[in-house]
């Protein structure tokens, strides 16, 4: 049922608020401020590395994840797309685990995955949506979403239910490794328990994606530019859009665009810049600066401070609330989802069914 909602992707974009906090509660006690006890088939203190691999959106939540365990907990992180992952001969060390991402739990590529990292006999671990599919019987333990049921073929409410596992997992890796100190894991579950009400905030700003998205409707083709974590999520948001509005979207490291990408730039290219003020803040406001100078229209989305700093003019600016580098992609993803989401709509595209896309991936 869609409620009052036009879409279900429309539905499941607002639901993220409480589904973030629905999920977080299964590992965190709120009113304690404490982690609640997981079972689990290996000992984070213990790893040397993780090995990660998932398709599409879940892989993007992945690759986040390889940002949070190798800064928070010191952990090394290989991570693949599934596809990749399953015929590559990968040498899998004693001294890893691996964890597979997935909302269906059923997705083809990523269950042959699994089932070689168990042949390989390293500790299986899955973070999935559906708590009675195949990857989750077929794994040692299983960190559930619980995002519900996702109707829109579009990932989104498991998209970020997914994030927020994977950053208590890798705060939590980061305390059995000892490499942060009690006052920083208070400080991480905080804002953790933080999300679902920044992402409800990032709902508000409707009406200016509602008008960048009337721009986009219009073009062939988009580009998405972040650093460092906003790098996968720019690769999310050219996801998303391509997925619902059909139109042509790619996402790039920020610092890559010198490599290849600003060929393509001029007047009539929109460029969707992820651009917190962090710690990569001055090195994305100069590639904004390329862009600016060969008649690109920037669209940043950013915070307050980003917004007051970022010296260049751009076409359109989202301001997000001010949220710490933790939960960030968390809640950034949501004006992601909400531009692909208004741009198909005005676009008048199948958005919960979208052409060639099936909402579980079952074959190869
Ligand atoms: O069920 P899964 O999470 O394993 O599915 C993986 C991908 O097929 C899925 O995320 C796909 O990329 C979505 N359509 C993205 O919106």
């Amino acid at each position: 049922d869609k409620g009052s909602h036009r879409h279900f992707m429309e539905k499941e974009i607002h639901e993220q608020p409480e589904v973030i906090s629905h999920t977080l509660a299964h590992y965190l006690d709120f009113a304690g401020g404490s982690w609640r006890p997981l079972d689990m088939p290996f000992d984070f203190a213990k790893l040397d590395r993780l090995t990660i691999s998932a398709c599409g959106t879940a892989y993007l939540a992945g690759l986040i994840g390889k940002y949070w365990f190798e800064r928070l907990a010191r952990l090394p992180v290989d991570i693949d797309i599934a596809s990749e992952f399953r015929y590559r001969d990968i040498p899998l060390a004693k001294g890893a685990a691996a964890l597979f991402v997935s909302q269906s739990g059923e997705t083809a590529d990523t269950l042959a995955s699994l089932r070689y990292c168990r042949n390989a006999g390293i500790s299986v671990a899955s973070v999935v949506n559906v708590r009675e599919s195949t990857m989750a019987r077929e794994s040692d333990v299983v960190f559930p979403t619980f995002a519900g049921p996702e109707i829109g073929v579009a990932s989104t409410k498991a998209f970020t239910c997914q994030l927020a596992v994977i950053a208590s997992l890798a705060a939590r890796a980061a305390v059995a490794r000892g490499t942060i100190s009690r006052e920083e894991e208070k400080a991480l579950i905080r804002q953790l328990c933080d999300a679902p009400r920044l992402a409800s905030q990032a709902l508000e700003l409707q009406r200016r994606i509602e008008k960048v998205a009337h721009e986009l409707a219009h073009v062939r083709h988009v580009l998405y530019l972040g650093r460092d974590t906003n790098y996968p999520l720019a690769m999310e948001g050219a996801l998303k859009l391509k997925e619902v509005s059909y139109i042509h979207a790619e996402g790039y490291a920020a610092g890559e665009l010198k490599h290849g990408p600003i060929a393509l730039i001029d007047e009539t290219m929109p460029v969707i810049v992820i651009a917190p003020h962090n710690r990569v803040f001055e090195k994305t406001v100069s590639n904004m600066q390329e862009v600016a100078a060969r008649g690109g229209k920037i669209i940043l989305i950013t915070d307050g401070k980003g917004a007051a700093q970022a010296s260049v003019k751009a076409f359109e600016t989202i301001v997000l609330p001010d949220t710490p580098d933790l939960i960030a992609p968390i809640v950034y993803a949501l004006p992601l989802q909400m531009l692909a989401y208004f741009t198909a709509v005005f676009m008048g595209t199948d958005v919960d069914q979208p052409r060639n896309l099936a909402k579980s991936v079952t074959v190869e």
